[in-house]
């Protein structure tokens, strides 16, 4: 029994499981089981009452999501996890549980796509009031909270455009009034930031990006307090969407843990040289990267960042069709949406990841139509900057004749 505190890495690679306890075998065995046998119909009988442990369906519980959910709940520094299929199952199953007709989400201004869309066009048809803040400033939500608020949902960083937003200052605020803080960490993982230690009540991710990080699962993860965990995991995951992880796709994700501190450190450290040398193009009109000097809100990003992550938002002189050129010239850094993989992925969240929007609703929720999104990988970082360079607009030549 080890007890002293132990490191990221460390309950990451060894949290909730011990060989002596499963043949020996190190690494945990897969469970591909639908159902379970009870000792005696009374014994099954009392795990439906929920009077005795134990798995009883796999679109509950199945003992290779479990680990998952135990690994997941410490790195987040929280009571318990749920292992989804995906991260927008992580995010209807938590809207569909704390939601009822009449009441209101607050959401910032900034979203990714189908998170927008699942609010803004599936949950205004049940009888949801759904109202966008710019959360950036916390104090917009003093005025904006109403009687009928129920949950505060933003990203930090948001995708696509970066834009933060202080998890502390805005978990105060909604709790003096009553309402749940759902923040999807997606993008920072909890390597770089723990949002339940800064306030917030439930923590999601689309694990499908850097928790995976091999881009080869589709998955959600999310933790919170062991009451609300259960409620989403008895309501929202099993009634509702049926949106349950798969076992496969929780050893997958369990394995892609094991590596998420080495792969964050190497994403971040790559991302920092690429911005830098992004703000020093000439081509270049405006690079977003919470570890600039030049980012509107460095400040809160280094309170509420142990580092500043591996994506980078920037914007050519030329606006869109600039930004296609240049990311048609690319030979190295692959043409894809999604993120947190090892290869160096662009895209142009207007016409793919935001194309859920109008675009009146881009301008509306500052998400410029020239914007590129840069999802920095692991290969070498003199490739990625020598592939981007090459592709860059180059500066106009002028005859000396
Ligand atoms: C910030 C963010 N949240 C949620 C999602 C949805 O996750 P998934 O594609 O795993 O359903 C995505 C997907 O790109 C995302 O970028």
């Amino acid at each position: 029994m080890r007890n002293r505190s132990e490191s990221f890495s460390t309950l990451a690679i060894h949290h909730g499981y011990d060989p002596l306890e499963n043949e020996g075998a190190l690494t945990p065995p897969l469970h591909l089981t639908s159902t379970y046998a009870f000792e005696t119909a009374e014994a099954g009988g009392e795990m439906f009452a929920g009077e005795r442990p134990g798995h009883i369906y796999s679109r509950i519980s199945n003992p290779t999501c479990d680990l998952l959910e135990r690994r997941i709940a410490i790195l987040e520094g929280a009571e318990a996890g749920l292992a989804l299929a995906s991260g927008m199952g992580a995010i209807t199953a938590t809207m569909w549980t704390l939601l009822e007709p009449g009441d209101e989400v607050i959401l910032d201004k900034t979203l990714y796509g189908c998170t927008f869309s699942f609010m803004q066009h599936g949950l205004a048809k049940f009888g949801i009031t759904v109202t966008h803040v710019d959360l950036t400033t916390p104090e917009n939500l003093t005025a904006a909270l109403s009687a009928k608020t129920k949950i505060v949902y933003f990203e930090t960083p948001a995708n696509p455009n970066m834009r933060l937003v202080d998890i502390r200052a805005v978990s105060e605020i909604a709790h003096a009034h009553g309402a749940y803080v759902v923040v999807d960490n997606t993008y920072a993982t909890p390597y770089l930031t723990q949002p339940i230690k800064h306030g917030a009540d439930i923590v999601l991710h689309s694990a499908t990006k850097y928790l995976g990080g091999h881009g080869d699962v589709v998955a959600g993860l999310l933790a919170g307090s062991a009451e609300l965990v259960s409620e989403i995991r008895l309501y929202g995951m099993k009634d509702m969407t049926g949106a349950v992880m798969a076992p496969f796709n929780a050893m997958l994700i369990l394995r892609g843990l094991k590596t998420l501190e080495l792969r964050m450190e190497r994403h971040c450290s790559s991302a920092a040289t690429v911005a830098e040398m992004l703000e020093q193009s000439s081509g270049v009109a405006k690079v977003w990267y919470p570890g600039l000097a030049s980012f509107e809100q460095h400040d809160l990003a280094k309170r509420q960042m142990s580092q500043f992550g591996g994506m980078i938002a920037f914007e050519l002189e030329g606006g869109m069709a600039a930004g296609r050129a240049m990311m048609n010239r690319l030979q190295l850094i692959a043409r894809a949406v999604s993120l947190g993989d090892a290869e160096t992925l662009i895209q142009h969240p207007a016409s793919m990841t935001h194309s859920t929007y109008t675009a009146e609703e881009r301008a509306l929720h500052g998400i410029s139509e020239g914007l590129v999104r840069l999802s920095i990988g692991l290969e070498g970082i003199d490739d990625v900057i020598y592939d981007l360079e090459q592709a860059l607009p180059k500066p106009a030549l002028h005859n000396a004749a």
